[in-house]
């Protein structure tokens, strides 16, 4: 057996609110494998969000292990987790933190801005990515001059750029309409297809719960139902869907970074709830 992508191993996570403990995480084991499309449903409060903020490490959980790749992410050092944030996840959230005051190609090429890696290389990639989520025609507009479906789907193509192994999606249909949320839906299985990309998306969404291969059902603050199934591509929408083609992507590598940002923004400036 491989190492999992992620796995969880008894994850607790305890707020305290006025001294009062809030046991919202009671236990979580899960495991992930790289390709996998996880659904993640459940009742409001149930702790989903929770689980989520802690896979993106944006907070640590009071007692448990979350490893990825076999390696303990919770023993890291502030900055170390910026730096493995940046790297290995891809983030999209319900209210998509998109920058107001740049346009959808700088938003896009922000994490590679963060990481250093010059613009030059940057921005025909997020142009790219840009095509490849259907906004080839609003490549200068900001978040403000987009319209929700446009916005998550800038944020699908930031979450994108570094070429993450792992996407983490918090609700993120959860304010379109159905014909924008299944547009938006079919392109995470054809990214997914096409890039092997793994994706965890928390949703309330029947018709995407529908569509997910693995759905991971949680109440208070447990795994209470973890189920897998085999579905025919058709379902997941694909048929139709423009496929990506590998000449969509970088011409050469993004690598070769430099450890310390230079010209873009803090790197917390792009953390989910940074601008909300
Ligand atoms: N920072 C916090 N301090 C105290 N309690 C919190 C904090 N964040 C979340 N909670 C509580 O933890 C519980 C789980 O919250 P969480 O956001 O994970 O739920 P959820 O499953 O995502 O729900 P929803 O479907 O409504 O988004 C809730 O009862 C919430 O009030
Ligand atoms: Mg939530």
């Amino acid at each position: 057996m491989s190492t999992p992508l992620v796995s969880l191993r008894d994850v607790h996570k305890r707020y305290l609110l006025d001294d009062v403990p809030l046991d919202v995480l009671k236990g979580v084991d899960l495991e992930v494998d790289a390709g996998e499309m996880v659904c993640v449903m459940g009742p409001s409060g149930a702790g989903k969000s929770t689980l989520l903020n802690l896979l993106g490490t944006l907070d640590l959980p009071t007692r448990g292990q979350i490893l990825y790749e076999g390696v303990d992410v919770t023993a890291f050092s502030p900055r170390e987790l910026a730096r493995f944030r940046n790297e290995k996840l891809g983030f999209v959230f319900q209210f998509h933190h998109l920058m107001p005051e740049f346009d959808a190609v700088e938003n896009v090429m922000m994490p590679g801005l963060v990481r250093g890696v010059p613009r030059r290389k940057l921005e025909p990639r997020a142009r790219a990515l840009l095509e490849e989520v259907g906004l080839g025609a609003r490549l200068d507009h900001r978040p403000g001059e987009l319209s929700g479906g446009e916005q998550q789907r800038v944020a699908l193509a930031r979450a994108l750029s570094m070429e993450p192994k792992l996407i983490l999606a918090d609700e993120p249909t959860g304010n379109l309409d159905s014909a924008t949320s299944d547009a938006v839906h079919s392109l995470l299985f054809q990214i997914n297809e096409t890039r092997g990309t793994t994706f965890l998306v928390v949703t309330h969404n029947r018709e995407l719960a529908a569509k997910m291969p693995r759905v991971v059902t949680m109440r208070d603050g447990r795994v209470e139902r973890d189920e897998r199934r085999d579905l025919p591509t058709a379902v997941q929408g694909q048929d139709g869907a423009r496929p990506i083609s590998p000449d969509d992507g970088p011409a050469e590598p993004l690598a070769e970074p430099s450890d310390e940002p230079r010209d873009g923004p803090a790197p917390e400036a792009l953390e989910p709830g940074a601008d909300a």
